[in-house]
């Protein structure tokens, strides 16, 4: 009755020039260990449900990548995105394709983009998360320990104890918090960060269809459909541009009241941005982080340095930088966050390289 949804369509764009709109970082062997994050994505479930059902979403700019790079995934199995509406009309489409097959099925539904550490304590998370949820009709979210003032995550503050396995309920969920924010709740030690992992019964994912998206459920019940999951998928399929663009962590966790957390710790990190990249990897010689890259470092601290392959680069005298070089960009800045400056380039220059 177990299900996953793996959410691969994001552009990734914090991590630019690495991460390109056209190559996002899920689609990239970040480590140099032969395995994209998303095939390691894939790998990590695949361990724990049987491939049939694992359903894999992504935009029709990244279906060929996707295809390529998971011929494991039955061609059935595939929700192909004729535009980006983000995770949450992603997640009501694939809800309503695995309800169809499966009224009583569960589903886990997964971030591409994330580094775990102990896939043993992982797996073992998963399972109890999954027996929590086939009993109670909850969402279920997990989270880790914040180590730092991360603002580009959300914050869940957890509340009540609900069982034995590390169930909490969710007293209030914040995305993205402004970086004051971030401190003061890792300061009160009642915050956990969202990792993006979250579980619930197909039920109780589509009765979030109406709460999310109001004026689309209007729209169905107007047309008078009977409300089979068929009905609702076709439906979902042939208005999928006319939902408006939601992530779930807006669209449901900071709405919905019904939510309850599993507090886990199975190394993860998410690789969002260079600074958080510097933040979770282990330091090399005077502080510098090199990801995967050939270089040569004198008199050089707190760097985090990225060149691709077949590349040297030489650095001397450098303290807190980011140096990436990708393809035909090279960028080159101060590290800390960001995601303003990178957002200014992408975006507002229009720099379409
Ligand atoms: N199919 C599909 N379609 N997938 C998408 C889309 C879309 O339109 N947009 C994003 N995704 C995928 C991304 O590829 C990624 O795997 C996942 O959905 C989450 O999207 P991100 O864009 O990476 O979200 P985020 O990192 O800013 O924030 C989320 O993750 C954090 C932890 O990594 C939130 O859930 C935060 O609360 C959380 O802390
Ligand atoms: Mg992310």
């Amino acid at each position: 009755n177990n299900y996953c949804v793996i959410l691969a369509g994001g552009k990734g764009r914090r991590l630019w020039p690495y991460s390109r709109d056209r190559r996002p970082k899920q689609f990239i062997d970040f480590f140099g260990c032969g395995r994209t994050q998303l095939q390691l994505t894939f790998d990590r479930i695949a361990k724990l449900l049987p491939k049939d059902n694992i359903i894999v979403c992504t935009n029709a700019e990244y279906a060929d990548m996707t295809h390529e790079q998971l011929p494991e995934v039955y061609e059935s199995n595939f929700i192909i995105e004729e535009v980006g509406r983000n995770t949450a009309p992603s997640v009501t489409l694939a809800t309503f394709m695995i309800q169809k097959r499966n009224s009583d099925a569960n589903i886990i539904v997964t971030p591409s983009d994330q580094f775990v550490l102990n896939e043993d304590a992982y797996a073992e998370n998963v399972r109890k998360a999954f027996d929590f949820v086939s009993k109670n009709e909850k969402l279920l979210v997990m989270a880790v320990k914040p180590t730092r003032p991360e603002p580009g995550y959300g914050y869940i503050q957890i509340g009540d104890n609900m069982d034995t396995s590390g169930v909490f309920s969710v007293k209030s969920f914040t995305e993205k918090p402004e970086r004051e924010f971030a401190q003061m709740f890792m300061d009160s030690g009642e915050f956990y960060w969202n990792t993006g992992l979250f579980l619930g019964s197909a039920k109780c994912f589509s009765n979030s269809f109406p709460k999310m998206f109001p004026e689309m459920h209007n729209r169905y019940e107007e047309e008078r459909k009977e409300g089979t999951p068929s009905e609702k998928e076709t439906f979902a399929r042939n208005n999928y541009s006319s939902f408006p663009n939601l992530s779930v962590d807006y669209g449901v966790l900071e709405r919905c009241c019904d939510i309850c957390v599993m507090t886990c710790d199975f190394g993860w990190a998410d690789l969002g941005t260079w600074h958080s990249i510097y933040e979770c990897m282990s330091k090399g010689t005077d502080d510098n982080v090199v990801v995967d890259s050939k270089v040569i470092l004198d008199d050089s601290h707190n760097n985090v340095i990225k060149v691709s392959k077949g590349k040297l680069a030489v650095i001397n005298g450098l303290d807190g930088y980011i140096v990436v070089e990708q393809d035909n960009v090279l960028f080159i800045c101060k590290r800390g966050d960001t995601s303003s400056l990178i957002r200014k380039y992408v975006n507002e220059i229009g720099i379409k390289f």
